[in-house]
C-alpha cells in the first residue's frame, strides 16, 4: 500500500481526537490480566500493535471481551497464565515482546514469541540478560550483531529472585520487562537507567497497589508481604501523544492552519516533542489540562508558525524519541541547522530510523547528515514532491506524509501498511482537517 500526498495550499483546521496512548494500552492489557477481578479498559487503540497485546493474552487463557467503547479483562494473576498452544505472534510490536518476556519469566513453561521481519531484527538481549539474571531461561536466535539475541525467543520461565540492576540503555520496555518480573520475584529488586524514560508502568503500577518506589532514575519493586494480586480498575486510556503530534506538525508547517486535539496524554516524560517545537517558535498551547487515572490530559492546540534551528540532546532526545523522524521533517521547514543527537536507540526501531529519515528527508531535496547516534538537518531548502521508501516503519511514513503537504507536487510515500500498527485512522484524520492525501 503507497499513500499519494499533494503540496497543501489550503489551511488545515479542525477539532479532532486521535486512538488511545498505545503504551498505556499495552500495560492497561497486561497489568488487566494481573488484575483480582475484572478491569475495564476504555479508548483502547484498534491499532494492530495493542491488538497483538491483546491476542497474546488471550492465547495465553485470559478472558478478554468486548465491552461498550472498550475491553473487559478477567484478571488471572501472576500464577494464572496457562502455556500457549502455539508461538505467539507478536507482529511488529516491540513493546508485546519485551513486555511478555517479563509477564512469562516466572511461568513454569516454555513459550515462543515471534514477530514480523522488522521485530526479528531489533535486539532481544537487552531483557534477556536481565530476566536471565533473575533465574529465567531466554533463547533466542543469532543474527546480524556477534553475542545479541533476536526473536523468535524461547522464555522458560522459573523461580525467579530479586536483582539490582544498572541497565545501559534508558528503555521503558525493557525497565517494564524487568518490573513485571520483579513482581513475581523472591527478595527486592532495584532497575537504574541512564536516564528516565517513559514512567506509565510505575504510574499505573503503583496506583494498582504493586511495592513499588521510584528514586531519581532507580525504580524499586519490594514483593515482601503482598498477595500479587493488582487490584482491578476501570481505565479511559489517553489520547497518544505520538500520534497526535503528526496532527500538530502538520498545523505548524502549513500556513494559516489552526488544529486541535482534544484529550490527549502529556505525560512529561513523552512530551519532548512540544518542548523542542516550541523552542523553535512554534505556536502551541496546552489547553483543559486535567489528570485522569494518574496521568495528566489536555486539548492540544497547533497554529501555523516560522520555525529556527535548535540542538537536541540528552534528556530531550529520549523525552521526544518516537518523534524524532518528525522533528526531523519539520526541520527541513526551518531556517537554519537542526542537530539531533544523543539518540543512537533510533537505530534499533522498527527500522533504523537515523538512515531511513536521511533517505525520507533527502527524497524530497532536504539536505541532511547522520551520524551514528543522530542527524543535522540544513532547513530552508526549497522541497520537491519525493518519492519516499518508508522501510515498513509506520513513523517513516507518517513523518514523511508529513513533511510531502510541504514540497512542490504530489508525492508518493510507499509501503505504508504499518501506519495501521499505531494509528489506524491517520489519513482519515487528516483529510477531516483538510488534507488531500489518499491510499493506493
Ligand atoms: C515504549 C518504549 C519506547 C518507545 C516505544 C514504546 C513503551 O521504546 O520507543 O515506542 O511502550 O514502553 P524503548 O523502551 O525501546 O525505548
Amino acid at each position: 500500500m503507497n499513500l499519494l500526498v499533494s503540496r497543501q495550499t489550503r489551511p488545515l483546521s479542525g477539532r479532532v481526537k486521535v486512538p488511545g496512548d498505545k503504551s498505556i494500552g499495552h500495560r492497561a492489557v497486561i497489568f488487566g490480566a494481573l488484575a483480582s477481578g475484572h478491569s475495564n479498559v476504555f479508548g483502547l487503540s484498534g491499532g494492530e500493535d495493542n491488538l497483538r497485546t491483546v491476542s497474546a493474552l488471550r492465547s495465553l487463557g485470559v478472558h478478554i471481551r468486548p465491552i461498550e467503547s472498550g475491553i473487559q479483562i478477567d484478571g488471572v494473576g501472576i500464577a494464572g497464565f496457562k502455556p500457549a498452544r502455539s508461538e505467539i505472534d507478536c507482529g511488529n510490536s516491540g513493546t508485546t515482546i519485551r513486555l511478555l518476556s517479563g509477564l512469562l519469566a516466572p511461568c513454569g513453561f516454555a513459550t515462543v514469541l515471534d514477530g514480523d521481519q522488522y521485530l526479528r531484527r531489533r535486539p532481544m538481549g537487552r531483557i534477556g540478560k536481565p530476566l536471565e539474571q533473575m533465574g529465567a531461561t531466554i533463547a533466542g536466535a543469532a543474527g546480524k550483531k556477534p553475542g545479541e539475541i533476536y526473536a523468535p525467543l524461547t522464555i522458560t520461565g522459573g523461580n525467579l529472585h530479586g536483582i539490582t540492576y544498572i541497565s545501559e540503555v534508558a528503555s521503558a520496555q525493557v525497565k517494564t520487562a524487568i518490573l513485571l518480573a520483579a513482581l513475581a520475584a523472591d527478595g527486592e529488586t532495584s532497575i537504574t537507567e541512564p536516564l528516565r524514560s517513559r514512567d506509565h508502568s510505575e504510574r499505573m503500577l503503583s496506583a494498582l497497589g504493586a511495592p513499588l518506589q521510584v528514586d531519581g532514575t532507580t525504580v524499586r519493586v519490594r514483593p515482601a508481604s503482598w498477595d500479587r494480586k493488582l487490584a482491578r480498575f476501570e481505565l479511559r486510556v489517553p489520547g497518544d501523544f505520538s500520534s497526535a503530534a503528526f496532527l500538530l506538525a502538520a498545523a505548524t508547517l502549513v500556513e494559516g492552519s489552526d488544529v486541535t486535539v482534544e484529550a490527549v496524554g502529556i505525560n512529561p516524560t513523552r512530551t519532548g516533542f512540544v518542548d523542542v517545537l516550541e523552542k523553535m517558535g512554534a505556536n502551541i498551547s496546552v489547553e483543559n489540562r486535567r489528570d485522569e487515572n494518574g496521568e495528566p490530559i489536555a486539548d492540544l492546540r497547533a497554529r501555523a508558525a516560522p520555525l529556527s534551528s535548535i540542538d537536541i540532546a540528552g534528556e530531550l532526545s529520549l523525552r521526544a524519541i518516537d518523534e524524532l523522524p518528525l522533528i526531523a521533517a519539520v526541520a527541513a521547514c526551518a531556517n537554519g541547522d537542526i542537530r539531533i543527537r544523543d539518540a543512537a536507540e533510533l537505530r534499533v526501531k522498527e527500522s533504523d530510523r537515523v538512515a531511513a529519515t536521511a533517505t525520507m528527508l533527502r527524497s524530497f531535496g532536504a539536505e541532511c547528515e547522520e551520524h551514528d547516534d543522530g542527524l543535522t538537518i540544513h532547513g530552508g531548502t526549497p522541497l520537491v514532491a519525493g518519492v519516499v521508501p518508508s522501510h515498513g516503519d509506520h513513523r517513516i511514513a507518517m513523518a514523511g506524509a508529513i513533511l510531502a503537504l510541504r514540497a512542490e507536487g504530489n508525492s508518493t510515500i510507499e509501503d505504508t501498511a504499518n501506519i495501521a500498527t499505531s494509528f489506524p485512522n491517520f489519513v482519515e484524520l487528516l483529510r477531516t482537517l483538510g488534507a488531500s492525501l489518499q491510499s493506493s
